[in-house]
């Protein structure tokens, strides 16, 4: 079982600023699972939950096999599916709460979902949801051939008043925080 966990902390040191985002709902969403790194870091930094969404079957079965026993205690919720077709109903169970995302979800080099998934955030009641998008340069460099300029237009259109921010990976400081 995945806690709030020293080794673990020391394991994902490269988010260590996770804890600072963490809001009144406790509940991390995170597009793109993978092996499931994502999911156990936000455990290990005091997220109540994490929902993850993940479009490849076999990343997915992987992952619901690694954390069992967090989904048994309804710490962890893991879907199959396109992160764009998803999110809109698995906020509509989420209704009236402030949330935190971790938007990562893209195939090397093909296609970034997330022009679908910001529009689907942009649906839900609550508009001060913080969102945090991962690989920030790969929309300076236009690498899913999305830009930064189309990124921060959608989400001036969730709320005007975003500020950005940018927090430290293993690849320097490439996630953009938008707060309110
Ligand atoms: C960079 S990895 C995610 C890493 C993970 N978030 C972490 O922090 O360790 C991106 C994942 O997104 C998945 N993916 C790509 N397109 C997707 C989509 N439209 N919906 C859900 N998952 C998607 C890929 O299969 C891949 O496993």
């Amino acid at each position: 079982m995945i806690e709030l966990n020293k080794d673990l902390q020391k394991k994902h040191h490269h988010r260590k600023w996770l804890p600072k985002y963490i809001t009144e709902s406790g509940i991390l969403i995170e597009t793109g699972t993978h092996t499931g790194e994502g999911v156990e870091a936000g455990l290990a930094f005091g997220y109540k939950k994490v929902i993850s969404i993940e479009s490849n079957e076999k990343f997915y079965t992987e992952a619901k096999m690694r954390f069992y026993e967090e989904i048994g205690c309804g710490k962890v919720e893991l879907h199959l599916g396109e992160s764009g077709k998803l999110l809109p109903i698995i906020l509509s169970g989420l209704h009236g709460k402030r949330l935190t995302f971790f938007i990562d979800a893209h195939i090397g080099g093909a296609r970034s979902p997330i022009l679908e998934e910001l529009d689907a955030i942009k649906g839900h009641s609550s508009k001060d949801h913080i969102i945090m998008i991962d690989d920030y340069s790969d929309y300076v460099n236009k690498y899913y051939r999305i830009s930064i300029r189309q990124v921060i237009e959608k989400l001036y259109e969730l709320n005007s008043d975003y500020k950005f921010g940018f927090e430290e990976t293993s690849k320097g400081l490439n996630v953009m925080i938008a707060i309110v």
